[in-house]
């Protein structure tokens, strides 16, 4: 049986992955793993300032602290994986090249090799993603009750977010899994509790 394994959850907003990863996490533990459920943004204070920042800063800023969130947050996952923890985490950094990509579109020639760029220290890779993927109008209408407290949740936006997603599983197909997120959470969470659980036989 493997011992540890560092799953991430991707998607853009309103496509359920927050929930279903909450499910799995549960269905995980349920079944005696040591898993250790996180997010990013963070809620240390890094995560904070990336919060301010998504409300008030320039989108240079705000991907700056996105990538500081993720090294201070690299560090506890590498910890946790070492001590023989399942990592859950709900976002990690495809997430910055989907939405930072669109939201340095205009600012800076290349947007996608600057964050690579910011990405050069060391930081654990997922074994596996899940890419929750849905029309942005259906994920839109599923936050709609949601008090509005991100500017990333904007229809345009969230097209090229998706976009932008969908390249990226192309491109890592081995690690990224693409699930349709329009179906009912329990059929998703099962499907990807099954997927989990044939890794951690191997
Ligand atoms: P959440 O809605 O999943 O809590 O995430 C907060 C927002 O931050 C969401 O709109 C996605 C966005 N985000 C980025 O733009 N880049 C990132 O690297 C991360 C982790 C989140």
């Amino acid at each position: 049986m493997k011992k540890t394994a560092f799953i991430t959850f991707e998607g853009i907003d309103g496509s359920g992955k927050s929930t279903v990863s909450a499910m799995v996490a549960s269905e995980l533990e349920k079944r005696g793993f040591p898993i250790r459920k996180t997010v990013e943004p963070t809620e240390e204070w890094t995560g904070k300032a990336v919060r301010q920042s998504i409300r008030e800063g320039n989108p240079i800023t705000t991907a700056l602290l996105f990538v500081a969130d993720r090294a201070h947050h690299a560090e506890q996952i590498k910890n946790w994986l070492e001590s023989g923890e399942i990592v859950v985490c709900d976002r990690y950094f495809d997430s910055t090249f989907a939405y930072q990509t669109a939201a340095l579109e205009g600012k800076m020639k290349n947007p996608e090799n600057w964050l690579k760029s910011l990405h050069s220290f060391e930081f654990p890779k997922p074994d596996i993603t899940f890419l929750f993927d849905i029309d942005p109008k259906v994920g839109l209408e599923r936050i709609s009750g949601r008090e509005v407290k991100e500017k990333f949740e904007k229809l345009e936006f969230l097209e090229k977010v998706r976009k932008n997603y969908l390249s990226i599983a192309k491109r890592e197909c081995k690690r990224i899994v693409v699930i349709d997120a329009s179906k009912p959470k329990e059929i998703v969470a099962a499907q990807v509790l099954e997927i989990i659980l044939d890794i951690l036989k191997k």
